[in-house]
């Protein structure tokens, strides 16, 4: 029987509100459209696009923008317990190296959906980001 917060189950709803945002994206330059979703452990989902700036190095990722919306409306004691990205192009896509390491920052135990070379896919924040870097 399946449970109810199955992986499964919350990668579906994820991926489902990801493609949602994905479409707000602003994505004049790349024309890749990014959107992803996190579930934090207290069962909250908060959502991001990726919106791009004519200065390219300004752009900021759906993951991070999700992130980012989650900390300002939460403050930083949130925990993130899955992550999901979704492109509009179908094409393999995992978090880039900033985002591994801005998830790993607030979900040192974050699960990560995505799609691989191979198809979905699912990892571990630290399989991503082996030795990611803390402060404290
Ligand atoms: N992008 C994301 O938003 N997330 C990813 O995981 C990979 C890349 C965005 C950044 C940029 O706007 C576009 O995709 C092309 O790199």
């Amino acid at each position: 029987m399946r449970t109810k917060n199955s992986a499964g189950q919350i990668r579906k709803t994820l991926e489902k509100t990801a493609a949602r945002v994905m479409k707000n994206a602003h994505a004049p330059y790349s024309h890749f459209r990014v959107g992803a979703a996190i579930m934090l452990t207290n069962g909250k989902i908060f959502s991001g696009c990726n919106v791009e700036n004519a200065s390219y190095g300004m752009t900021n990722c759906a993951e991070r923008t999700a992130i980012f919306t989650a900390v300002a409306e939460l403050g930083p004691k949130i925990e993130i317990k899955a992550v999901a990205v979704t492109n509009d192009q179908g094409v393999p896509c995992s978090p880039c190296g900033a985002c591994r390491q801005v998830i790993y920052e607030f979900g040192p135990n974050a699960t990560v959906f995505f799609r691989g070379s191979d198809g979905p896919k699912q990892a571990q924040i630290t399989e991503l980001l082996p030795e990611g870097f803390r402060l404290q």
